[in-house]
C-alpha cells in the first residue's frame, strides 16, 4: 500500500478547518493523515480538540521564543521529528517567516475566506460585504512571504445574499472551506499540483 502523506496543522483558534481535514483523513480511501497540530496559542480550541482526538498537539510560545527564527526553529524541530510532508495553516494568525518558508517551500498551504486576490488579510468576509460584492468565497493557496499572495490552488465561490451579515456569510463560506481544504490536501498528495510561476496547474 502507498505510504500516506504526513500533515501538520498550524492553528491559532477554533480549528474547524483542522477538524474537517482530520475527519476527511479518517475515510478509508484518504491519502494523508494528520500527524501533529501546533499552535501559537495555548488556549486554542483546535489544540484541545486535537488532544481529544488523541493527536499529538503542541503549543509553541512566540512570546517566550524570540526572535521569530527561534520560535519557528522550534516548530521546525517538531515538524522534522514527525517527518511532516505538508504544513496546512488553518486560522494561523501569524505571518510565516523565512525559517519555515525555506524549509517547506512548495509544501506550505493556507486557506483564506475570500476569493483572492480580493480581500486579503484579516476579516475577508467583512471586507467583501463592506465592498458590496455579489460573490465571494474561499481560496486555498501556497504560502509565500506576502499576506495571502501565494499561487492559488483551488477556489470556491459563494453568493452574497441581500440580507447577509458578516456572520451568515462567514458560515456559508466556512462550509465550503471545509470541503475545499481537504480537496487541496488530497490533490497535493496525489502529486497533481504543479506550480508554474503564479499558476498552479492541476494535473489530470
Ligand atoms: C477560516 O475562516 C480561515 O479561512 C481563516 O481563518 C478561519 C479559521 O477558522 N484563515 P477555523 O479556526 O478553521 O475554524
Amino acid at each position: 500500500m502507498k505510504k500516506k502523506g504526513r500533515v501538520a496543522v498550524l492553528l491559532s483558534g477554533r480549528g474547524s478547518n483542522f477538524e474537517a481535514i482530520y475527519q476527511n483523513s479518517l475515510k478509508p480511501d484518504a491519502n494523508y493523515e494528520v500527524i501533529v497540530v501546533i499552535s501559537d496559542n495555548k488556549d486554542a480550541r483546535g489544540l484541545e480538540r486535537a488532544r481529544e482526538f488523541g493527536l499529538k498537539a503542541f503549543h509553541v510560545s512566540p512570546k517566550k521564543l524570540k526572535p521569530k527564527k527561534v520560535y519557528e526553529g522550534k516548530i521546525l524541530e517538531i515538524l522534522k521529528a514527525h517527518d511532516v510532508d505538508l504544513i496546512c495553516l488553518a486560522g494561523y494568525m501569524r505571518i510565516v517567516g523565512e525559517t519555515l518558508l525555506s524549509a517547506y517551500a512548495g509544501r506550505l498551504i493556507n486557506i483564506h475566506p475570500a476569493l483572492l486576490p480580493s480581500f486579503p488579510g484579516l476579516h475577508g468576509q467583512k471586507q467583501a460585504l463592506d465592498y458590496g460584492v455579489k460573490v465571494s468565497g474561499c481560496t486555498v493557496h501556497f504560502v509565500d512571504n506576502g499576506v495571502d499572495t501565494g499561487p492559488i490552488i483551488l477556489q470556491k465561490s459563494v453568493d452574497v445574499k441581500e440580507d447577509d451579515s458578516e456572520e451568515t456569510l462567514s458560515q456559508r463560506i466556512l462550509k465550503q472551506e471545509h470541503q475545499l481544504y481537504s480537496q487541496a490536501v488530497t490533490l497535493f498528495f496525489e502529486n497533481r499540483l504543479q506550480i508554474q510561476g503564479r499558476r498552479v496547474i492541476i494535473l489530470s
